[in-house]
């Protein structure tokens, strides 16, 4: 007589699965933890750039350089002030971009007329996107207020899909209250 023998199912097969997604949300944690340290690191630099210095153009250029170099896979980072209905191009780090964008137009131009962040994980999707530079993908726009009046847009560009977050939006703004602060009561008119 034969003795067929078959192997028993295991009986819980959901423990491979399980410990993958316990694995990515200690991955994940792990990289917001890294990202909230990057950030107030940054805080802590950006201070000391600005120490002792009022050139407000100066300081926007040292925060761009800032920005560009500290932060991963970024091929932009700067700024476009706001002069009447317009934004025109700042101090920056990356490739030369368009000088002037009318309110309304753009991410750029959106996120100044609603006076709102904008994070857009793709920007081919984004209707009236300006495309400064091909190699951008994903984009964050951070507007810049001196109490109430709008003084204009932080604008960081990268190759990467979907590469800002919520929390790179409220480093960023953090990070943009830190050094509008710094400049108030100096007349820019
Ligand atoms: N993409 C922006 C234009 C500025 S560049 O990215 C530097 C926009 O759509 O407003």
């Amino acid at each position: 007589m034969t003795k067929t023998l078959t192997r028993k199912k295991p009986a819980n097969t959901a423990t491979k699965p399980t410990k993958k997604v316990a694995a990515k949300k200690v991955v994940a944690a792990a990289k917001q933890n890294a990202k909230q340290k990057l950030y107030a690191s940054l805080v802590v630099q950006l201070l000391s750039l600005l120490k002792g210095e009022h050139d407000f153009i100066a300081n926007a250029a040292n925060f761009s350089a800032l920005l560009f170099n500290a932060l991963p896979n970024v091929n932009w980072a700067g700024f476009y002030f706001l002069q009447g209905d317009e934004l025109v191009l700042g101090p920056f780090q990356g490739n030369p971009a368009c000088v002037r964008i009318p309110l309304g137009t753009g991410v750029c131009g959106v996120a100044a007329q609603q006076c709102e962040t904008i994070i857009v994980p793709n920007v081919h999707e984004f209707p009236g996107h300006i495309a400064c530079d091909v190699a951008s993908n994903s984009e964050i726009v951070v507007p810049l207020f001196d109490g109430e009046r709008l003084l204009g847009v932080l604008d960081l560009d990268s190759p990467t899909i979907g590469r800002f977050d919520d929390q790179d939006a409220e480093g960023l703004n953090e990070l943009v209250t830190v050094f509008v602060a710094h400049e108030e009561g100096l007349d820019r008119t």
